[in-house]
């Protein structure tokens, strides 16, 4: 199985792209054509940015994407990244201000992990509601949703919220994501 997961690294490094996580969103896109069908995509977590470098190669000329992490990122041709936290009021400014509704909002972070994995799985949720919630604020009428979120005890609550929020839900487990990592994508589209 590492060989298997060994060739997304060696494909990513071959084919110029900044980490393996691109071929996530590549192949969920293949399956729901979200990014060719935005005209406004908010990506959060971007850095190093491997799917920014998806969006930038599938997007249409005239979409605007903004991209945000905590980290730094290299620029991506057609991408506006910001390097700022989430929970900041800059963010938080930079989201009131908007003058478009987005129609996509793709969301690949996780927290540092503590190691403590009931510490990790409350801080991931967190942030898989602060995602939730800003969908809930700015997405337009026929957006989407995408985020990274783990299979432990909080998933099927989020499922649920989900379920709520949009008229389709899905649950993707893309194969490049490892295996062995309990890492899964929800996506919702259409909000309620
Ligand atoms: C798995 S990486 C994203 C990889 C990216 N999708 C790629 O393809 O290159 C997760 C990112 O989420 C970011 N992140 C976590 N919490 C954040 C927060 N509160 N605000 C902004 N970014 C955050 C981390 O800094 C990290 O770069």
């Amino acid at each position: 199985m590492k060989e298997i997961q060994d060739t997304w690294a060696k494909k990513a490094k071959e084919e110029g792209y900044r980490s393996r996580a691109s071929y996530k969103l590549l192949q969920i896109n293949e399956l729901h054509k979200l990014i060719k069908n935005s005209d406004m995509i908010i990506e959060l977590g971007s850095a190093p940015g491997g799917w920014s470098q998806v969006i930038s190669k599938l997007k249409k000329d005239s979409t605007k994407c903004h991209a945000f992490d905590l980290l730094p990122m290299e620029k991506v041709e057609g991408v506006d990244f910001h390097n700022l936290d989430l929970y900041s009021n800059e963010f938080e400014k930079f989201i009131s201000d908007l003058s478009i509704e987005p129609d996509l909002i793709l969301s690949d972070m996780s927290v540092n992990l503590s190691g403590i994995k009931l510490i990790d799985d409350e801080a991931n949720k967190e942030l898989n509601l602060f995602c939730l919630n800003l969908s809930k604020k700015i997405l337009s009428s026929k957006g989407a949703l995408l985020i990274k979120t783990f299979t432990n005890q909080n998933l099927k609550t989020l499922k649920k919220e989900f379920e709520q929020s949009f008229e389709r839900v899905f649950t993707e487990k893309p194969k490049a994501s490892k295996t062995s990592s309990a890492e899964v994508y929800l996506l919702g589209l259409v909000p309620k």
